[in-house]
């Protein structure tokens, strides 16, 4: 069955314990370690503006009250640029508030999993598609990732998965798909595993973190039992939600940093930075000295 209800929410799992990048994140969401002079989660929640959705969901966890704090106003901060006549500090800002009403949080209590973490946003997404964001993944194309997912789901329906090439020893780290039917911008996904052991992979087309999803995927997870890793996987869920409904890959072609490894981080940070205007005059000459000095 083809579902083309429109995209509104998007889901952002923000709950993770951020262990690979001890110590700074014992007190500090990984999600708010900034690539430049923005918070991670920022460019993710841009994406998902960008590709036209209203409502912003944030599955957080103990310890990720900041996350909250960010998307709000910051009255004293504000007061203070006020009265220093800081214009350009507060346009910004303003800039980047959502609208009242538009952000939701709610907590996942334990570490079960991506699956659960999904599972949590249930009642807020409630009967509707939904975007689901891995703020872990930053990417950058000449369109946003989200948004040419909402142009393939516009004329497909159902779910959609986006999904980048890696090299064929790299499977075993992600979930992978199987390649059917070519589509505009994409195509037919024919199966799903979750961090294959090598060897196995059905190809080399790994989910990237950007998911569109039909709200039936939540009476699955509700009764997913525990996966890869002995964490209730939403990789799986999916797979059964594949026997009723179609499953697409959007194939995107941009630039992808995974920011929850410290060589995708810092790849991020250089990368945005030379594509930045006030910033580039300021590095470009240092970073080449650094990068001679590595021969
Ligand atoms: C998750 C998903 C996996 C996907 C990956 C992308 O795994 O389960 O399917 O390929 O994100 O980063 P994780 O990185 O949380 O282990």
């Amino acid at each position: 069955m083809v579902q083309r209800n429109r995209l509104r929410k998007a889901v952002f799992p923000v709950a993770g314990l951020g262990t690979r990048f001890l110590p700074a994140t014992k007190a500090v969401p990984k999600e708010m370690l900034t690539v430049v002079d923005k918070p991670v989660i920022q460019y993710v929640v841009d994406e998902a503006a960008e590709a036209g959705i209203e409502h912003f969901v944030f599955v957080t966890g103990r310890g990720k009250g900041v996350i909250e704090d960010y998307f709000d106003i910051q009255y004293e901060l504000e007061q203070t640029l006020k009265a220093r006549n800081k214009n350009a500090e507060l346009t910004l800002l303003s800039g980047l508030l959502p609208k009242a009403g538009s952000a939701s949080f709610t907590r996942q209590q334990e570490p079960l999993g991506l699956g659960h973490a999904v599972w949590c946003a249930r009642d807020i997404v409630g009967r509707e598609p939904f975007a689901l964001l891995l703020p872990d993944m930053i990417m950058r194309g000449d369109k946003g990732c989200l948004k040419g997912m909402v142009e393939l789901y516009d004329k497909a329906g159902g779910n959609i998965v986006a999904v980048e090439e890696c090299a064929t020893d790299q499977t075993h780290k992600y979930g992978i798909v199987g390649v059917g039917e070519a589509l505009e911008g994409g195509f037919r996904i024919t199966e799903m595993v979750e961090k294959p052991a090598k060897g196995t992979a059905p190809s080399n087309f790994f989910i990237n973190g950007r998911y569109i999803l039909q709200p039936e995927i939540f009476a699955i997870l509700e009764t997913q039992e525990r996966g890869a890793g002995n964490e209730i996987q939403l990789t799986d869920g999916m797979l059964k939600l594949a026997r009723e409904q179609a499953f697409a890959g959007y194939h995107f072609k941009g630039q992808t940093f995974d920011c929850g490894a410290k060589d995708g981080f810092i790849l991020a940070n250089v990368s945005f930075a030379i594509e930045r205007a006030d910033i580039r005059p300021m590095i470009e000459e240092p970073l080449k000295a650094l990068l001679a000095a590595l021969k």
